[in-house]
């Protein structure tokens, strides 16, 4: 059983690094895990150097961080600022427009860097604005969500809603460096953080299973956001994030399996309204489904799935999709998915404990029996 360790971050040592070296040049950016990171004036400093920078953020995180982040950056340096509408019905094209036209006004160069300072919403607007702004400028995640904290803010995964589904305009566009301060998470409230678990929880099913029993062991910790727990779990999270993502960044193989509960859970949220479901509650409904159908397929133990459940609940998780969601809608919500490849949906199921893989032909009854 691994055990919780403090993470001890300085600028020089990040805690974890996504590697992502080939031929052409070498990608790899740091992430920094710590508490009161948004205020280290040395970080943000050797990250930026005299860049000029484009902070996005929104009405909910600029009253909590704005000013500290303000600061930190100095008063000498250019800095413009663009506050979004809170909520994930407002990732849509008018935010990213927002935020190009924002730059673009202030007239910035392509050697601004954009920083996203809040949670997954911002992030994917802010790191999509970034990828298309004269045609590429960097970004920096600034994640205050712990589902950003331990997901969305790495990997570079980028984009916004479309009406026609989740995520369906976008780039892949890494950023330079992911800043994760542990602290921001005080403020974050009980629903939103248990929407992180729901990814938390994932990253077990898919790929460490000794991490699956250390969450399920240390599920009152976690709620209770014990910082010695918090910080491990991130670590840990970001670790294997970093590990999938540097193994394969643009999802052509291995990287789907991060997506274990993503293929119905983007169904629900679809259905249900954006915003209506938070994503890791729609993830958390979606991956049980997954689980019982990997039961059911022999692949692995109904303990696991016992487990799974007993934890979701200790955060108030839905364990099933809401009862307007029936085979039908979901096989018509799912055909509008990313996934989705030559007409047929992909799915990922459990293999054993710890490891998962992308599978194509679930049948509608397997669907059926796990409603
Ligand atoms: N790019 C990726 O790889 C990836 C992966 C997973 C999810 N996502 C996307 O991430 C989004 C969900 O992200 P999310 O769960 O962070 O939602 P979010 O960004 O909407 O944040 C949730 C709520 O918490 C508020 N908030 C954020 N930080 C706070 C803090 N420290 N204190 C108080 N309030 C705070 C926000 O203002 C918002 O109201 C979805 O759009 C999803 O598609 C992207």
């Amino acid at each position: 059983m691994q055990r919780p360790e403090t993470i001890k971050v300085n600028v020089s040592e990040p805690s974890v690094t996504v590697s992502l070296a080939s031929e052409k040049a070498d990608r790899s950016y740091p992430i920094y895990i710590d508490k009161d990171l948004l205020s280290n004036a040395q970080l943000l400093g050797s990250l930026l150097g005299e860049r000029s920078v484009c902070l996005v953020t929104n009405d909910t995180l600029s009253e909590l961080y704005l000013d500290r982040v303000r600061a930190v950056l100095g008063a000498d340096r250019k800095v413009s600022v663009v506050i979004l509408a809170d909520g994930e019905q407002y990732k849509t094209l008018t935010a990213y427009d927002q935020v190009l036209t924002a730059a673009l006004e202030e007239r910035h160069e392509r050697s601004t860097v954009f920083i996203a300072l809040g949670g997954g919403v911002v992030g994917d607007i802010t790191g999509f604005a970034a990828a298309t702004f004269l045609r590429g400028a960097d970004f920096i995640q600034m994640p205050t969500t712990l589902l950003a904290q331990v997901d969305s803010s790495v990997g570079g995964k980028t984009g916004i809603n479309h009406a026609m589904g989740k995520n369906l305009i976008g780039a892949f566009h890494q950023p330079i460096a992911v800043v994760c301060d542990t602290a921001t998470l005080e403020t974050l409230g009980d629903r939103e953080f248990s929407a992180g678990v729901a990814e938390v929880i994932k990253y077990g099913l898919i790929a460490d299973k000794d991490f699956f029993r250390f969450l399920i062991d240390n599920a009152v910790r976690l709620k209770n956001r014990d910082p010695e727990v918090l910080a491990y779990t991130i670590a840990r999270c970001c670790e294997i994030k970093a590990d999938v993502v540097s193994r394969d960044e643009r999802e052509g193989g291995i990287r789907a399996i991060l997506n274990l509960g993503h293929t119905f859970g983007h169904a629900i949220e679809k259905e249900q309204g954006f915003g209506q479901w938070l994503h890791g509650e729609a993830v958390a409904a979606g991956m049980v489904m997954a689980t019982k159908i990997s039961v059911a397929r022999g692949s692995i133990s109904s303990d696991v799935l016992d487990d799974l459940l007993l934890f979701l609940q200790c955060f108030d998780l839905p364990c099933e999709p809401p009862s307007s969601m029936t085979v039908e809608v979901f096989l018509s919500a799912m055909q509008g998915d990313k996934k989705v490849q030559s007409g047929r949906i992909r799915y990922i199921l459990l293999s054993s404990l710890g490891d998962a893989a992308v599978v194509g032909d679930v049948s509608e009854s397997e669907i059926a029996a796990c409603l």
